[in-house]
């Protein structure tokens, strides 16, 4: 199963975008891209516009997060603007089937995001569907925040459903470092978004190297 670690812009410096993008460049497999509505989390960044600019400048292929309302509605057009793994959350899908098929047929990978709260069973017999299941290991909303232990178990039984050598990627994002991302590789996640571990440190390059060495070393 092989580790992905996608560098979450959240915690970049905004005035900077483009060149906070090229910093992780040739370390990051992903750049992960938090669009957040203030809405379907209380805290609002950037949408479109910003996701098609940095589409244009930035070489890693962008893995875009959408913390938003009606993603049935909004989450094609950023496939069709060419972002390579688009996420939505699925307590906010009205159609998580349909709007995965529309994902795909965008020339997109499909990620489904749960809260923490959220069981990944009621979704069992959808997993084929995807390409990508994203577990949110802190409350959607903001960088920063601590790991939550609670989740653990929920990303065993997600591999469990998976299976371990599925094509459907397992991606935790919230509170990962290269300490608690050998938790999550232990029980089971294989993409691993880190923002405040990677663009807080002196060395985001070195940062992403030592969650990647941790995360393979605990089994990822
Ligand atoms: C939170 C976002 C995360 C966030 C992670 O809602 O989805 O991607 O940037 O930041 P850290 O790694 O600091 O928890
Ligand atoms: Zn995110």
């Amino acid at each position: 199963m092989s580790v992905q670690i996608s560098p979450s812009i959240l915690s970049s410096d905004f005035g900077q975008l483009a060149a906070e993008c090229e910093r992780v460049a040739g370390a990051a497999d992903w750049l992960h891209v938090d669009v957040m509505d203030n809405h379907f989390v209380p805290n609002l960044t950037l949408g479109l516009p910003v996701v098609e600019a940095l589409l244009k400048s930035v070489s890693t292929p962008i893995d875009c997060h959408l913390m938003i309302e009606d993603p049935d509605r909004w989450a094609p057009e950023y496939a069709e603007a060419g972002a390579g793994s688009v996420t939505f959350h699925v307590e906010a899908a009205h159609a998580p089937i349909r709007l995965a098929r529309a994902l795909r047929s965008a020339g997109a990978r499909a990620g489904m995001a749960l809260k923490p709260a959220t069981a990944i069973e009621p979704y069992a017999d959808m997993l084929s569907e995807l390409d990508m299941v994203l577990l949110m290991t802190v409350e959607p909303g903001f960088g920063g925040q601590s790991f939550l232990d609670v989740v653990v178990p929920k990303i065993a039984r997600t591999r469990e459903l998976l299976g371990p050598d599925s094509d459907v990627w397992l991606q935790v994002d919230g509170g990962i470092d290269d300490t608690t991302v050998e938790i999550a590789a232990e029980a089971g996640a294989n993409v691993f978004v880190a923002g405040s571990s990677v663009y807080g440190a002196a060395d985001p390059i070195a940062a992403i190297n030592n969650i990647r060495a941790a995360a393979i070393a605990a089994g990822g």
